[in-house]
């Protein structure tokens, strides 16, 4: 990379950028906590997953720096950063390549509406599957409630912009992972009125 500049920027600002080291503030302030939580689900012991080398997916990276956080914590794990906006790719590749454990794969283009076979991926190849802030962690609503306000405010400014979009309620999610051989195994927490969802592949 021939130029690196650190640039802080939040989720819903114009990311018309190449090649730079992006900053977001809310990744800033949640890594730590998700990285408590992965601290209890990846296991240590290889022995117990499918693969010597356990491989570890993100859906949605964004700017890189999730992976970037978590990577040195599990180097017998192998990350594979993916993201479906080809602007952030060298955001993330930045963070991977200056990981010091070097175990973060550089990024996939990626949108996971489409199946993952489609970009190459072999069936049963990936161990764990992460996301934050797009679907697997970040506010819910259960049985139909949204707490607090801002998060009712926050739904109501998601459908505004795409009647798509949205706070999902964990009832749905639930009956859509059961067609998908899916099961939610925990419910986490987390600061600032989010939560994060575990699922095992039944
Ligand atoms: C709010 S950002 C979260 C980024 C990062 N996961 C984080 O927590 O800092 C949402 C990300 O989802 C990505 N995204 C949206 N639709 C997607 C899709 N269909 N496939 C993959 N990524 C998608 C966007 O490009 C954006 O980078």
């Amino acid at each position: 990379m021939s130029e690196t500049q650190e640039i802080a920027c939040d989720y819903h600002e114009d990311q018309s950028f190449k090649g730079e080291k992006l900053i977001y503030p809310a990744a800033s302030r949640n890594k730590e906590p998700i990285l408590q939580v992965l601290k209890r689900f990846i296991l240590c012991d290889n022995d117990q997953c499918d693969h010597e080398v356990p491989l570890f997916l993100e859906v949605a990276s964004g700017s890189g720096q999730h992976l970037a956080h978590f990577a040195p914590h599990f180097p017998h794990v192998k990350f594979q950063p993916t993201e479906v906006d080809e602007n952030l790719l060298g955001s993330i590749s930045y963070y991977a390549q200056t990981c010091p454990t070097k175990n973060i794969l550089p990024p996939k283009q990626v949108d996971i509406c489409a199946k993952l076979s489609n970009y190459g991926f072999k069936e049963n190849s990936i161990d764990y599957i992460y996301n934050a802030n797009m679907i697997t962690y970040g506010p819910y609503s259960k049985d139909g409630v949204i707490t607090p306000e801002s998060n009712v405010e926050f739904h109501a400014s998601l459908k505004s912009r795409n009647p798509l979009w949205g706070i999902r309620d964990i009832n749905d999610l639930v009956k859509l992972a059961e067609q998908n051989n899916l099961s939610l195994i925990d419910t986490v927490e987390m600061p600032a009125n989010n939560k994060t969802l575990v699922w095992k592949k039944d």
